[in-house]
């Protein structure tokens, strides 16, 4: 084949390549060619956001209403934040003063809010599967903010974004998810994700909080740390989710630490250029010492709250692309 022709089908696949989804419900489904897409587009929303004028027209016209039924501070602010940075009319839903309190069902909520015509309803849930439900009755996009213990994509995608703007293609890392991987929708997400873009993934937890049919996820299992960080490129740790906990999963939390906790010793079990990593909230001597968490040459937390901002103005922009508005 002639370059030109090759050129030309390269440029025409770009030209036509779109966001083959209605939704954003999970990692689960999505193929490379599709993470990437959002992962490219995320890269060029970074230098948007470190611009002294943040603001583009893209979701000018575009609704957007933000439904959260558990707390969030950094999905929801993200969420909120990329729809404002792309000219999008963004609305705060609060659970608290809304009439779910009434005794509104959550499929009732959604019929209401389809009606007031948004293109996008971000929704964050405490029940595994909920969001799939709610897209199934409302004409415009849905982004699932967590669902349960299930999906989480949002951060699955901002999380592989930070990895590649440090470490160059996923494929070939060893990435360790460490801690409370039984209530913990991210470890799921990222599993999905880090597996299909060909990273090596470790999973890292006390039997106690170690889902059991962890192995067809085709992960390598661990239950030690320092075992299980070893030679990894990145340490991914997560918060031990006390509040989805019915009854004690750890004999005590200075136990927890002192086996799952990381700190700078354990830390030295890892390739010497590994990076750390956590999708907040974090809970500081819990799974987490305050010197590496606040390492400025290890810990990549902060940069993925920035990472947050631009994943989620790509999503927006890619399920809203030349699509018509909600008309019910
Ligand atoms: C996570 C979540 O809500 O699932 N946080 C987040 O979105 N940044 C993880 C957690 O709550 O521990």
């Amino acid at each position: 084949m002639s370059a030109a022709r090759k050129n030309s089908e390269k440029q025409e696949s770009e030209a036509v390549y779109r966001f083959p989804h209605k939704h954003l419900l999970g990692i689960e489904g999505l193929t490379r060619k599709a993470i990437e897409l959002i992962l490219d587009l995320s890269d060029s929303y970074v230098e948007q956001n470190r611009r002294h004028d943040k603001k583009s027209d893209v979701l000018r016209g575009r609704t957007i209403i933000n439904l959260f039924f558990e707390n969030s501070t950094r999905t929801r602010t993200s969420f909120e934040l990329a729809g404002k940075r792309l000219g999008g009319d963004v609305i705060n839903m609060s659970v608290s003063t809304s009439s779910i309190k009434k005794g509104e069902t959550l499929i009732d909520t959604s019929m209401t809010l389809n009606a007031m015509h948004p293109d996008v309803l971000c929704v964050r849930h405490p029940h595994s599967g909920a969001v799939k439900l709610l897209s199934e009755k409302v004409n415009c996009a849905v982004i699932n903010g967590g669902d349960g213990t299930h999906e989480h994509p949002t951060q699955a995608l901002l999380d592989a974004q930070t990895i590649r703007r440090h470490k160059g293609p996923i494929e070939g890392l060893t990435v360790a998810i460490c801690g409370d991987i039984l209530h913990s929708r991210v470890a799921r997400s990222n599993i999905l994700l880090l597996s299909t873009m060909g990273a090596r993934v470790r999973i890292v937890a006390p039997p106690t909080l170690m889902p059991t049919a962890i192995d067809r996820f085709g992960v390598e299992v661990f239950n030690n740390l320092k075992d299980g960080i070893a030679d990894c490129d990145i340490v991914m740790m997560l918060r031990l989710q006390q509040e989805r906990m019915k009854g004690m999963f750890v004999p005590s939390i200075r136990e927890y630490f002192h086996f799952f906790g990381l700190t700078r010793e354990k830390l030295a079990f890892a390739k010497p250029d590994a990076l750390v990593m956590h999708p907040g909230p974090m809970n500081r001597g819990v799974e987490i010492d305050s010197e590496i968490a606040d390492d400025i040459d290890r810990s990549l937390i902060r940069e993925q709250v920035e990472m947050g901002v631009a994943v989620r103005m790509a999503c927006l922009d890619l399920l809203t692309r030349d699509r018509p508005g909600n008309e019910p």
